[in-house]
């Protein structure tokens, strides 16, 4: 179990946020195959003010979707101030401010990580945020800006200080992106640094990954992203991992083939029969990574506009060789 703030989690297994990808679909699939907590993706403050069509798509939820974490991105007081009045009228339970985000169109306004060069600046904004916010407020932060600026257990100090209940940790810098070797030695220095919970992140793609992370920094739960793309049985792999040192045998076709259909039934019932079908194309390339011969399917499904017509390449699967041995089912 793990506590955050007045926010009790069964398990500390968590479902990081995805721009682009955790939608309300997305989340719902992972929810059922057993991650705790999931993310929406991160909205921008000077968004919420607009009500905009993708904004208000980006806000809804349902009650499969629990618990439910926001994430808030943002560098001016105005803005956040805004956005929090928007914010207590959704229903969530946590509540996640991004100095994390890499992307240069993030960065170059001041956002997401480009705060971890003024950790004064980013308690103030947290202090904001944690002073108009009924549910708990964490904040998700990188190892530092880069290999000269490895500042993060500093900047969780100025966190907690500002009240957050827990820090997310990708570990590595903003420089970095998404590649080079996660530094489980910062994050270790995170977890020694402050009293609040510290869930670290990064390249957590196995049962055996998720144990390094865990041992690796003394965390007391972690995060997975790309590991959950066309993967929900991740969670279940690395519960199973961790009680029993043992991976669980890959799911089989028939359980991949069915999971993949749901997933377009909860995109289809959620964006409509049209973007439904567009949107869960580029998952069908992450359920099917690594398959043999698949390219001749991915093309075909790329064109396709309905979901029948997916659900029939979906069953075409059964007829590729799959390259890794089919195990039994992991449900
Ligand atoms: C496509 C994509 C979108 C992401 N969007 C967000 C986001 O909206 N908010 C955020 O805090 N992190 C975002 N991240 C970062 C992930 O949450 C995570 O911290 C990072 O990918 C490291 O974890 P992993 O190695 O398990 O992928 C994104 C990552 C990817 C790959």
């Amino acid at each position: 179990m793990l506590k955050i703030g007045s926010l009790k989690l069964q398990s500390n297994l968590i479902l990081a946020p995805m721009a682009g990808v955790s939608d309300l679909p997305f989340r719902k699939l992972n929810h059922k195959f057993g991650c705790e907590l999931a993310f929406v993706e991160m909205i921008n403050a000077r968004c919420l003010g607009h009500k905009s069509k993708k904004t208000a798509e980006i806000l809804r939820t349902d009650k499969i979707d629990k618990p439910l974490g926001m994430q808030l991105l943002g560098c001016e007081p105005a803005y956040i101030e805004r956005a929090m009045d928007v914010l207590v009228k959704y229903n969530f339970d946590l509540l996640d401010f991004n100095a994390a985000c890499p992307e240069r169109k993030v960065t170059r306004r001041g956002e997401g990580a480009s705060l971890l060069q003024e950790p004064g600046k980013l308690a103030k904004l947290l202090k904001i945020v944690v002073k108009r916010s009924s549910v708990p407020v964490t904040v998700k932060i990188r190892t530092g800006y880069d290999k000269d600026c490895i500042n993060a257990p500093e900047v969780a100090q100025y966190a907690q200080d500002a009240g957050v209940k827990a820090i997310f940790i990708h570990g590595r810098t903003k420089q970095q992106l998404y590649s080079g070797a996660v530094d489980y030695e910062t994050i270790r220095k995170v977890k020694k640094a402050v009293n609040v919970p510290v869930i670290g992140s990064g390249d957590v793609f196995s049962g055996e990954l998720a144990k390094k992370l865990f041992d690796g920094t003394g965390c007391d739960g972690i995060t997975v992203a790309r590991g959950a793309l066309g993967n929900p049985w991740i969670f279940e792999e690395i519960r199973h991992y961790l009680k029993t040192g043992q991976e669980l045998p890959k799911p089989g076709m028939e359980e991949i083939i069915r999971t993949m259909l749901e997933h377009l039934d909860f995109s289809v019932d959620f964006f409509g029969p049209k973007y439904g079908v567009v949107i869960f194309r580029k998952f069908f390339g992450w359920y099917t990574k690594g398959f043999r011969k698949i390219r001749p399917l991915r093309e075909t499904i790329s064109r396709l506009k309905t979901r029948k017509d997916v659900e029939e390449v979906i069953n075409q699967i059964c007829l590729i060789r799959y390259p890794r041995q089919p195990g039994t089912s992991v449900k």
